[in-house]
């Protein structure tokens, strides 16, 4: 059986599928491991650890994926790349598969057979293998780290023969993995953090950092059976923007992480409420991909309005690549375990399994997204 570690090819992709230990993994499992030359280079994975893990080395895309059984990314595949895919080989990798439907039918149409990790089930038995959980928890640090040197100020209180510094106030909307992360490094920081998220689960996670929840009155309790969240009532919005716009003025620095499973993320931050925001104050936003959580947020980008700094940096998982890379790695490790035949070793698919069947979009020439699976 090969397995295949291509090099990331889409623009600030910075992490690779594979670490030096899965490798070792796998090679020892008997599996065949072939690595693009310079796949981990940008996390700080040399090639020489890749061979001495077992890997053999190719020099291009096309030579490391050709004949492969089985191809690890972490990125969908290009449309090039797509064509260059050996027809029947089996795909696992983030596909942003309810977002980009174009490549998911350039996949299936191409009889890969593909693994969404987008779309793993949030059971237990599947957290170790749970890419966006890995990764967001890098993200909400790096946001902090992010907005931190884009804020002028010191973060702790120091008292100095000088005078005094005051501690930041650090406001964390949403606290699912990225949120928690962030309420944790601004404590470490010496920062003092207030936080909020619609479900009912998260007050007493985030009293336990020893950050204070924000206290809405009557918002709607919302989580669906997967854990996520679901849109608030307008009632609700109504009340949560009065208690944000009444917060907002005292703060210096604001890490948003509010989202919706298949829907644009919620804008939580309204052009009043940035216009009455402290000059100098700083919004990480890292929903900026579905859309924002802040008025005026642009994707990609670092912006300035009203006095406020809103960063809309992408893929902030990716700029910790050599932290990111080999929990990635790991995660997609105990995904394709359970796929392999030890005896045989030849990949054996369980698709009743509901690790599998939920995460499986293309299969036999077809797309299998599962539409309205309660997320
Ligand atoms: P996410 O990235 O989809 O959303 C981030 C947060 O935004 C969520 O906590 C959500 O409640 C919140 N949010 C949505 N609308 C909001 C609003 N209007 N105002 C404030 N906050 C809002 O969520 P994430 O981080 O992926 O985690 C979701 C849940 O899944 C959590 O309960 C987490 O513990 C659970 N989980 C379970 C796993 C497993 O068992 N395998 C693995 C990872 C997470």
């Amino acid at each position: 059986m090969k397995l295949a570690i291509p090099k990331e090819s889409a623009d600030g992709e910075f992490r690779v599928a594979a670490s030096p230990e899965t490798v070792k993994k796998l090679t020892q499992a008997g599996i065949s491991v072939v690595v693009q030359a310079n796949a981990g280079i940008s996390s700080d994975i040399s090639d020489e650890q890749f061979l001495s893990a077992g890997a053999e080395l190719a020099a291009d895309f096309q030579t490391a994926v050709s004949q492969a059984d089985l191809i690890l990314k972490i990125q969908p595949p290009s449309s090039e790349e797509i064509k260059l895919l050996p027809k029947g080989c089996c795909l696992v990798c983030l596909m942003n598969a309810r977002t980009d439907p174009a490549t998911l039918k350039a996949v299936a149409k191409a009889e890969i057979t593909c693994f969404a990790m987008e779309l793993l089930p949030r059971i237990s038995r599947a957290q170790n293998m749970d890419v966006l959980s890995s990764q967001s928890n890098l993200a909400g640090y790096k946001a902090v780290i992010d907005a931190v040197n884009a804020y002028k100020r010191a973060v702790p209180m120091m008292m100095t023969a000088a005078g005094m510094i005051s501690p930041a106030q650090v406001l964390v909307l949403g606290a699912g993995v990225a949120g928690l992360q962030a309420i944790a490094t601004a404590k470490r920081l010496g920062a003092v953090v207030t936080a909020f998220d619609v479900r009912p689960a998260v007050k007493e996670q985030v009293e336990s950092l020893g950050a204070k929840f924000l206290e809405i009155e009557q918002i709607e309790q919302t989580e669906t059976t997967g854990g996520y969240a679901k849109e608030l009532d307008e009632q609700s919005k109504k009340n949560q923007e009065k208690a944000l716009a009444a917060v907002l003025p005292k703060m210096d620095m604001v890490i948003t992480t509010a989202l919706i499973p298949g829907k644009k993320a919620p804008v939580l931050i309204t052009q009043d409420m940035l216009k009455s925001m402290k000059e100098g104050s700083v919004v990480f936003d890292l929903a900026a991909e579905q859309g924002g959580n802040c008025y005026g947020t642009s994707y990609g980008k670092t912006k300035t309005l009203y006095g406020v700094t809103i960063l809309g940096q992408s893929n902030a998982a990716s700029r910790l690549s050599a932290s990111a890379s080999p929990l990635f790695a790991k995660n997609l490790y105990n995904f394709i375990v359970p796929l392999i035949d030890k005896e045989s070793v030849q990949l054996k698919i369980n698709f009743d399994d509901e690790i599998y069947k939920m995460s499986c979009v293309a299969k036999d020439g077809k797309v299998l997204l599962k539409e309205n699976a309660d997320v």
